[in-house]
């Protein structure tokens, strides 16, 4: 186990390079299983999600290379595998987009529930309902999800989705792929992920269109070819370092991000004090002072993300006035870290599905416990804020997805050192 020592209190000048999107990394790495050939990835964060992703594929079989960094080469060509190691992907979440690349390559898979952020119940009925919509008979038992071709076989189909679920499109887009006829996701999720997973499916021969809307259709084709593809920037660590500069101030240029995907962010930022100028890939933040209070109410794509709450949280605590926060994706989120950071001197009061936050001049350091990812990553930019040592424990779960953060920020002028339990 390792922790985080965070001397607060420096302000962040200079540049920072975002790295590829860990949610895209995570679907389009699964993705490959659906190719027989070698398919080229660029921008491929160097985090422990996707690390562990790579062991599950060349468990299975897929013949892995990496190239100069951020560039894996996956080729599925020969995998038979459709029982993928559930030790393996009990560790992390994603993993159970081998359901669906499974089903679509094989018609069939038998995956073991996964692991990874439990910052509230995470159900996949969503998945279930598109699996059984494209023909599939599904087992779920406490352990594993057992898929097979029902009577009918499979078949392409019109399924629409009762939430709109980031998870639930990716896994029926990587099914209905490789599946005869045409599938139609209604109430689709529209994060630009999908859309990334979208380009990247149809550089190697699929046929989907209307990713980024909700209405996503796929034509199933034979088969797929080997190609090369770049994945995109990602969105929430721009996020979380735009969020870091607007909490701990500075003056930083965020580079390598699409300016259009990080409007539903900056425009809060902005509206609590912090001056953001756009650029083609990069988007230069500058702070002006204390942050003012503001109302912010997480929703999918293109609304305010919820993996952005606990990081505009943080701004919030230091914000002159008093700030709403609601969460409608994941209610019981606000438990990751506002215990911690009422430690830190915040004041929080959460009611129901809203925080009340009033702005403090000052939080102070204290040892505090990450319990998810984001959260991990918001504690961290409180000690960036705070007077004083702060120390996050935990450090595993912020690894999963940001890529070099120590590094990152210590170029920016932060004090931060990483340390073994
Ligand atoms: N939901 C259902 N049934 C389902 C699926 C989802 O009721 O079958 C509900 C969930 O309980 C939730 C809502 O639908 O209330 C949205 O969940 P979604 O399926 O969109 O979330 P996810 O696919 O499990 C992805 C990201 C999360 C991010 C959410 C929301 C990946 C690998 N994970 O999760 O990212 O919080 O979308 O945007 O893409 C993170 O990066 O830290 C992270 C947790």
């Amino acid at each position: 186990m390792a922790k985080y020592e965070i001397k607060g209190g420096n302000t962040l000048h200079g540049e920072v390079l975002i790295s590829g999107a860990k949610n895209a990394a995570v679907a389009i790495l699964p993705a490959a299983v659906l190719v027989a050939g070698v398919c080229r990835v660029e921008n491929v964060p160097d985090i422990s999600d996707v690390r562990i992703l790579l062991n599950i594929l060349e468990d299975m079989g897929a013949v892995i290379t990496k190239e100069e960094p951020g560039t894996v080469l996956i080729d599925c060509t020969n995998i038979k595998c459709t029982n993928p190691n559930p030790e393996l992907v009990r560790k992390m979440r994603a993993s159970y987009y081998l359901m669906g690349a499974l089903l679509g390559r094989f018609g069939e898979a038998n995956v073991a529930l996964p692991g990874g952020c439990n910052f509230a119940s995470r159900p996949i009925d969503q998945h279930l309902k598109g699996f059984r919509g494209l023909g599939a008979e599904v087992e779920e038992t406490e352990e594993y999800v057992n898929l097979k071709p029902s009577e009918d076989g499979l078949h392409g189909n019109r399924i629409s989705l009762d939430v709109v679920s980031v998870g639930a499109t990716v896994n029926i887009m990587l099914a209905a792929v490789l599946i005869p006829g045409q599938t139609v996701i209604e109430n689709a999720a529209r994060e630009p992920h999908i859309v990334d997973l979208a380009n990247f499916l149809n550089t190697m021969g699929a046929r989907i269109s209307g990713a980024g809307t909700n209405t996503i259709k796929i034509r199933g084709v034979e088969a797929l070819h080997g190609g090369t593809y770049g994945i995109i920037p990602d969105q929430i660590e721009a996020g979380t370092y735009l969020a870091a500069v607007a909490a701990a101030g500075g003056n930083v240029l965020v580079k390598n991000v699409i300016p259009k995907h990080m409007e539903c962010i900056t425009t809060k930022l902005q509206e609590m004090g912090a001056k953001i100028t756009d650029y083609d890939d990069c988007i230069r933040i500058v702070s002006q002072g204390r942050l003012h209070s503001t109302t912010v109410k997480t929703h999918p794509y293109p609304g305010f993300p919820t993996d952005m709450q606990a990081q505009i949280c943080i701004c919030m605590a230091l914000a002159s006035g008093v700030s709403r926060l609601t969460e409608s994706v994941y209610e019981t989120r606000f438990f990751g870290y506002c215990e911690e950071l009422q430690d830190m001197g915040a004041d929080i009061l959460i009611n129901g599905k809203t925080a009340i936050v009033t702005g403090r001049e000052s939080l102070h350091g204290a040892e505090v416990y990450a319990r998810d990812l984001r959260a991990g990553a918001a504690l961290i930019i409180a000690g960036l804020a705070a007077r004083g040592t702060t120390w996050v424990h935990n450090a595993h779960y912020v690894e999963r997805g940001y890529e070099n953060i120590i590094q990152k920020l210590t170029n920016l002028g932060a004090d931060i050192v990483r340390l073994e339990d």
